[in-house]
C-alpha cells in the first residue's frame, strides 16, 4: 500500500489570540486541499478544542503539541492523553526538538509519552533529528538511531500503525537553512532501514517518515519528489498562506 503523503502545520506558541487562530483555521478549512493527503494543525493546547469545533466539516486534523505519561493525577501544567482522546483529539506531537533542548525532556520520556498515547488510540509525530554540532561530526545517523532505538523498545509491532516519524534537524528549525532533497532522503532512508533491521519489514515499509526544518512552498516541491521523503512537518509557514501550497506539494 502506498504511503498517504502527511502535512502537519506546527504553530507552536502562536498565534497569541483565539480569533487569530480560528482565522487561521478558516482559512485552511476554506482552502482547496488534495483528498491524498493527510493535513493536520497543531495549535497551542488552549485552542486544540475551538480550533477543531473550527475545523469541522473539512478533512484537517487537529494535534497537541505535548502530552503526558501519565492518564491523571498530581502533574501540575501537564495535559493527557486520556483527556485529548476524550476531546476526540487524534494526534500528539512528541519530542520535538524545542521540547528536548528548552524543556530537557529524553528520549527515554518522550518513548514513554509515545507508548502512552498510542496506547489511548492516537497517532503520534515523533520528532528526532540532530544538532550542527552532531552533523558535522558525523554523526547524524548515530544520533536518530539512539532516538528511534527508544521508541522501538517501547512500542510492540501493531503500535507502529500509529506513529509517523518526522526528521527535523534541528540546525534546520526556524533558520530559513533547509535540508536539501538529497540530505533529507539520504537520513529517511536509513530510518526506514534501521527499522526494517529492527522492527519488521512491513513496518518500514507502511511507517510515514516526514521531514522538517524551514519547509517553504518554494523548497517543499522538490523535496516531495523524493522517494522516502513522506510529507513535511511545517512551523512558521504553517502560520501563512503558503502552508496550502505545501499541503499540494506532492504533485
Ligand atoms: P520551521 O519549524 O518550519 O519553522 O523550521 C519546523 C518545526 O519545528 O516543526
Amino acid at each position: 500500500m502506498p504511503r498517504k503523503f502527511f502535512v502537519g502545520g506546527n504553530w507552536k506558541l502562536n498565534p497569541t489570540s483565539l480569533s487569530a487562530a480560528k482565522a487561521l483555521a478558516t482559512s485552511l478549512k476554506q482552502a482547496s486541499l488534495n483528498d491524498n493527503v493527510e493535513v493536520v494543525v497543531a495549535p497551542p493546547s488552549l485552542y486544540v478544542i475551538p480550533i477543531q469545533d473550527t475545523l469541522v466539516g473539512s478533512n484537517v486534523g487537529v494535534a497537541a503539541q505535548n502530552s503526558y505519561i501519565k492518564e491523571s493525577g498530581a502533574f501540575t501544567g501537564e495535559i493527557s492523553v486520556a483527556q485529548l482522546a476524550d476531546a476526540g483529539v487524534k494526534y500528539v506531537i512528541l519530542g520535538h526538538s524545542e521540547r528536548r533542548t528548552l524543556f530537557s525532556e529524553t528520549c527515554e520520556v518522550v518513548a514513554l509519552k509515545t507508548k502512552a498515547a498510542v496506547a489511548a488510540g492516537l497517532t503520534v509525530v515523533y520528532c528526532i533529528g540532530e544538532t550542527l554540532e552532531e552533523r558535522e561530526a558525523d554523526k547524524t545517523t548515530a544520533v536518530v538511531d539512539v532516538q528511534v532505538q527508544a521508541a522501538v523498545k517501547e512500542l510492540d509491532e501493531k503500535a507502529w500503525s500509529k506513529i509517523v516519524i518526522a526528521y527535523e534537524p534541528v540546525w534546520a528549525i526556524g533558520t530559513g537553512k533547509v535540508a536539501t532533497a538529497d540530505q533529507a532522503q539520504e537520513v529517511h532512508k536509513h530510518i526506514r532501514t534501521y527499522l526494517d533491521k529492527h522492527v519488521s519489514a512491513s513496518v518500514a515499509a507502511a511507517t510515514r517518515i516526514i521531514y522538517g526544518g524551514s519547509v517553504t512552498a518554494a523548497n517543499s516541491a522538490d523535496l516531495a519528489t523524493r522517494p522516502d521523503i513522506d510529507g513535511f512537518l511545517v512551523g512558521g509557514a504553517s502560520l501563512k498562506p503558503e502552508f496550502t501550497n505545501i499541503c499540494n506539494a506532492k504533485a
